[in-house]
């Protein structure tokens, strides 16, 4: 079965083809390349010792989307591509809503013309905001956006939801991601940020290895166990293979349906309790300081995830540790 996967080239787009192809599937990669690298592919085609199939394209171009859709056969459809920068979507808000929300409805219109119906797509724990109670379940109610990024991920959720409601054929997931990390085992893939990392691993692995001088704590005096942030970690594997969980469910279902899973581990943990966890892995001691807040940030979220270990039968295997040691093996082979 042929799964287009938008934005296959991106962090947890490639992870998913090496689980989608592990499972069975023929992933087909659409990418324009905009925040990832080609030689993505060349790492892909070593682990699973075949030819990937991709496409260096826009997902925003109805008629090749239609194209591709068509000609390729096309089952099923994993929608990673979108821009994820938090500041820049504060700056440039029409940047982010012509990509992440005009090629949802490139993407939805194409699906229907083409007679396609199973769709996952990638949501985010940022709709939650800042929780009032902890864990986060489904049921915990939608904060208005504190990001333009946010707002695509909220508005996305709410079309898909309209769009099923009114097509009886289509079938879609929703998965909102909490803070994915790690690599492949085989450190033949990872994150690979370019310019100067947003996220705390990347920044972390960097500085580790002497790319950057010092890892700066953002605040460590919020209400929390340490005062630093706490955060669900996802091993990106993990994250990966509930795309394919969830893209089986969809096929296998005989009725129209939309629904949205937290997928995380369950667990929180604080930036210091990473970065210890970090220094164990390595052996080495990391340089960070503690430095005021980053302006967005929430002091804690981390998800319950009975709903979809229940519905889907999926639950993350690796732990913190083992996501940092891929971390750590992925950034000596860059
Ligand atoms: N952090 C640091 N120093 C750094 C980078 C991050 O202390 O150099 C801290 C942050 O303050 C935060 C934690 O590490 O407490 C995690 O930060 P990340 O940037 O790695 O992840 P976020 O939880 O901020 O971001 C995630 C996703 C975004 C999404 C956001 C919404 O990566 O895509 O959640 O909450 F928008």
């Amino acid at each position: 079965m042929n799964i287009l996967v938008t934005g296959g080239a991106g962090f947890i787009g490639s992870h998913t083809v090496v689980a989608l192809a592990e499972a069975g599937f023929t992933p087909i990669i659409v990418d324009d390349f905009s925040n990832s690298r080609h030689s993505v592919l060349e790492g892909l085609e070593h682990i699973l010792g075949d030819k990937v199939r991709y496409y260096d394209q826009n997902c925003n171009d109805a008629a090749i989307m239609r194209q591709i859709l068509r000609d390729d056969e096309i089952v099923g459809v994993i929608h990673f591509a979108a821009f994820k920068a938090v500041e820049e979507s504060m700056v440039d808000p029409l940047k982010y809503y012509q990509n992440n929300l005009g090629s949802l409805l490139v993407l939805l219109e194409a699906m229907q013309y083409s007679g396609v119906s199973n769709l996952i797509f990638s949501s985010s724990c940022t709709v939650y905001g800042n929780p009032d109670n902890l864990p986060v379940t489904e049921k915990t109610p939608v904060q208005p956006a504190m990001s333009v990024y946010g707002n695509t991920k909220q508005i996305g959720e709410e079309i898909l939801r309209d769009v099923v409601a009114a097509d009886k054929y289509m079938k879609v997931i929703s998965l909102r991601y909490f803070n994915p990390i790690g690599a492949h085992a085989s450190a033949r893939i990872g994150e690979l940020p370019l310019g100067v990392p947003n996220n705390l691993v990347p920044f972390i692995t960097q500085t580790a290895a002497g790319m950057r001088e010092q890892l700066t704590v953002f605040g460590n005096d919020y209400d929390t166990s340490d005062g630093t942030c706490v955060r669900d970690y996802i091993h990106v594997m993990d994250l990966a293979e509930a795309h394919v969980a969830a893209l089986k469910s969809i096929i296998n279902s005989e009725s129209n349906t939309y629904d949205v899973y937290n997928v995380g581990t369950g667990r929180g943990n604080s930036v210091l309790e990473l970065i210890r966890t970090f220094e164990e892995v390595t052996g080495t001691a990391l340089n960070y300081v503690i430095g005021p807040r980053r302006s967005g940030d929430v002091p804690a979220v981390y998800g319950d995830v009975s709903k979809i270990t229940n519905a889907l039968g999926w639950t993350a295997k690796h732990n913190l540790r083992e996501a940092l040691e891929d971390a750590w093996r992925w950034q000596r082979e860059i």
